[in-house]
C-alpha cells in the first residue's frame, strides 16, 4: 500500500540503528554498557505506584476522562508550579495535559503554522522536534547551540529575514544533548525576540528537576512577559521516573494552550482517569524521591567526568538534564568514535550528529547506568588509546 508523501517525508529515526546495533551486540552475548539511551534506570517511586493500583481499582475512574483531562490534575500542575516556581497559573485556562511531553511537541506546528511557515530550532536538538515539523509541513531554520555560548543560541545571529519569518520557536533548557541550562537574562532577552517579531515560544522544560551543584533550573514562566509569548511543556518522565506512564503537560499562554487543547480535541479523550489521579500524587505528595534522584545523577555525573578527565579526556560536566555532553578526541567523526567504542570497547553512546548539524564533535553519554559501570566504560574506552591522535598510536 501506498503510503502518504507527509508519512514519506517523516525523519528516519537516527537512533533506531544504534538501539538494532546495542541489541545485536546484546544477542551476541557481549556485555555492553548502554549509555546511548534516554530512559531513566530508575523505578517510578512506590507512593505514586501505589496511587495508581489504589485508582485503578475504582470503577468510576474506568469511564472517559473529561476531553480536556480531570480538573484535580489541572489544579495540581498549578499548585506545582506555585510551589516550584512561584509561578501563578490558571487551571482552567493556562493548562493543557498532554500524554508526555512529545505529544504536545508534535502537535503545536499543527496547531499553530500554514504550510510553509517557519520555525526556529536548536541545533542540536531533540530529534522529535523534526516530526512535528514535517506533519505540519512548515519549514525551520536552526540556532547553532555552541559551548563557547553555553549552548544558548546567539540572538544576534539570526537574520532580519529569519526573525520576520519565524512563527514559532523551540527552546529546550535544561538543554538535551548538551546539558546546557539557561539563565534570567537568556529568558528576558528571548521575550524581547519574541514581542518585536511576534514568535510564539515554546520551552521544553522535560528536564526541569536535574540540576547540578545546588542550581535548580529555572522556569521560562519566572521571567516577566513569558505567558504573553509563549508556554512551558513539562513531563512527568524525568522528575518522576515516568517514562512510559505517558504523562505531561504544557502551561503558559491561554490562546496557544487553547489551541492544543483543541488540536486535542479530535485526536484524544484525555489520559486514562487513573492514571491522571497518579499523576496528581506525584507533583503534589512527598518531594523527596526527586531530590535524591537529582543527587544520584549528580553523583554519577562527578564519577563520570572525573573518571574522563583522569583518563586524559579533558571533559566539561553538565549543569543539567541526565547527559552529558562529550568532545570527541581530534580526528575522528561523531559517528565513527561512536562505532569504535561501541565495536571494541562494548561501550554504546550517542554520535552528536543524530541531534543535528552542530552536534557534530561531540557523543551524548547517559548518566543512566551506575557509577560502577560508568566507571568501567571509561576504563574500557580508555584502555584502546583512542583517546590520542590516531598518529600517535602508528
Ligand atoms: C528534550 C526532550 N523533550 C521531550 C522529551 C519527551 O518526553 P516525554 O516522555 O514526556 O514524551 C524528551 C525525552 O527524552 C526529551 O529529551
Amino acid at each position: 500500500m501506498e503510503l502518504s508523501t507527509k508519512l514519506k517525508n517523516l525523519p528516519k529515526q537516527f537512533f533506531a540503528h544504534l538501539v538494532k546495533q546495542v541489541s545485536d551486540a546484546v544477542a551476541e552475548g557481549r556485555d555492553v554498557i548502554n549509555l546511548g539511551q534516554g530512559n531513566p534506570d530508575q523505578p517510578t517511586p512506590a507512593h505514586i505506584v501505589k496511587a495508581m493500583q489504589e485508582a485503578t481499582a475504582n470503577p468510576q475512574l474506568h469511564k472517559y476522562s473529561p476531553f480536556r483531562g480531570l480538573p484535580e490534575l489541572k489544579e495540581a500542575v498549578a499548585h506545582f508550579y506555585k510551589r516550584e516556581y512561584d509561578v501563578d497559573i490558571d487551571p482552567e485556562t493556562e493548562v493543557s495535559i498532554l500524554f508526555g511531553a512529545k505529544a504536545g511537541l508534535v502537535e503545536l506546528p499543527l496547531a499553530l503554522l500554514n504550510p510553509g511557515d517557519t520555525m526556529l530550532l536548536p541545533d542540536p536538538g531533540y530529534p522529535d522536534y523534526l516530526s512535528g515539523v514535517t506533519l505540519a509541513d512548515v519549514q525551520f531554520e536552526t540556532m547553532p547551540l555552541l559551548a563557547e555560548n553555553d549552548f544558548l543560541p546567539d540572538y544576534e545571529k539570526l537574520s532580519e529575514d529569519i526573525k520576520k519569518r519565524a512563527k514559532l520557536m523551540y527552546l529546550n533548557y535544561p538543554n538535551n544533548p548538551t546539558g546546557g541550562i539557561a539563565t534570567k537574562e537568556f529568558y528576558q532577552e528571548t521575550i524581547k525576540l519574541a514581542k518585536e517579531n511576534d514568535i510564539a515560544i515554546l520551552q521544553d522544560f522535560a528536564y526541569g528537576a536535574i540540576g547540578f551543584e545546588g542550581k535548580k533550573p529555572i522556569s521560562f514562566l519566572q521571567t516577566e512577559g513569558a505567558k504573553e509569548v509563549g508556554i512551558e511543556v513539562y513531563t512527568l518522565s524525568k522528575t518522576y521516573n515516568m517514562a512510559g506512564w505517558r504523562v505531561g503537560f504544557a502551561v503558559g499562554n491561554a490562546q496557544i494552550i487553547e489551541a492544543l487543547n483543541l488540536i486535542q480535541d479530535h485526536l484524544f479523550v484525555s489520559l486514562f482517569p487513573a492514571l491522571q489521579l497518579a499523576a496528581v500524587e506525584a507533583l503534589t505528595g512527598d518531594q523527596t524521591c526527586v531530590t535524591e534522584q537529582v543527587a544520584l545523577y549528580e553523583n554519577r555525573r562527578n564519577v563520570l567526568i572525573k573518571a574522563c578527565n583522569e583518563a586524559g579526556w579533558p571533559v566539561t560536566a553538565p549543569m543539567g538534564s541526565f547527559f552529558a555532553w562529550l568532545p570527541v578526541p581530534e580526528g575522528y567523526t561523531s559517528q565513527q568514535f561512536a562505532d569504535l567504542l561501541l565495536e571494541k570497547a562494548d561501550v554504546a553512546v550517542a554520535a552528536g550528529n543524530g541531534f543535528g548539524e552542530y552536534g557534530e564533535g561531540y557523543i551524548r553519554v547517559g548518566l543512566l547506568v551506575d557509577e560502577q559501570r560508568l566507571t568501567e566504560a571509561v576504563k574500557r574506552i580508555e584502555k584502546l588509546n583512542l583517546l590520542k591522535k590516531p598518529a600517535e598510536l602508528a
